[in-house]
């Protein structure tokens, strides 16, 4: 009896399974070699914090703390019309609004459940419940994805405290503000960055 054409058949049979296998096997290291090589949204948004901090506290010690020092301009609220610099959470928000003008989609901002301004309250659910999970457990930031007019984007919330007794003081008293108990430590809000994950 003649086997051939069934050991044909079976050959190419076993060659083809192995091939898919093989195939597989190369595909799913690919895979995860790739994804490895890419940086996590929230280490991402944790550089970007970074740096948002640093210039923040290197603007509130090394020019407004010199400049009251050296009584040359003190850090005001209508630093545009009277004499005087941008408050530090106006640097920050002033630094923000620069960035967003850029075509980068990205942006951040400082905000609070409890703002001075309405414009720095949260604008969808997603930030509403980070600012109240970061005032409840501030020891971590509180990320996720959301979808922005249809984009798809990693929001980041950072704990914002009092840090030092001028936060305390100059919240407790502002005229519009909603919350007059602040102490040291507390938090007083959010920092929210937002970083577009669908690049063209
Ligand atoms: C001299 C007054 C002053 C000091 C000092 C100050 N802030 Fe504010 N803060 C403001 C004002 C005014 C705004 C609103 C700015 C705006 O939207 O233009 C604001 C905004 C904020 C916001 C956004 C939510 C909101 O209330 O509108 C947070 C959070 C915040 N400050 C935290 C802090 C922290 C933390 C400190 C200390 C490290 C601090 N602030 C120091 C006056 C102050």
């Amino acid at each position: 009896m003649n086997n051939k054409p069934l050991l044909w058949v079976l050959g190419g049979g076993a060659f083809a399974f192995v091939a898919v296998v093989s195939y597989w096997i190369f595909a799913l290291t690919l895979a995860n070699q790739m994804k490895s090589d890419l940086l996590p949204p929230d280490k991402a948004a944790a550089y970007i914090h970074a740096v948002i901090e640093a210039s923040r506290t290197v603007y509130t010690e090394h020019v407004v703390g010199k400049l009251h020092q050296a009584g040359l301009a003190e850090a005001i609220e209508h630093w545009r019309d009277e004499n005087g610099v941008p408050l530090p959470a106006q640097f920050l928000l002033e630094s923000g609004r620069l960035v967003s003008q850029k075509n980068l989609k990205l942006s951040f901002r400082l905000a609070s459940l409890l703002p001075t301004y309405a414009w720095n309250g949260p604008t969808t659910d997603f930030e509403r419940k980070g600012l109240d999970a970061v005032g409840k457990d501030p020891s971590k930031p509180v990320g996720g994805f959301v979808r922005i007019d249809g984009g798809r984007y990693y929001q980041a919330i950072y704990p914002d405290r009092a840090v030092t007794q001028s936060c305390v003081t100059c919240h407790n008293q502002h005229p519009n503000s909603l919350r007059r108990d602040y102490k040291i430590g507390d938090v007083m809000g959010g920092i929210i960055i937002t970083i577009p994950i669908d690049l063209p």
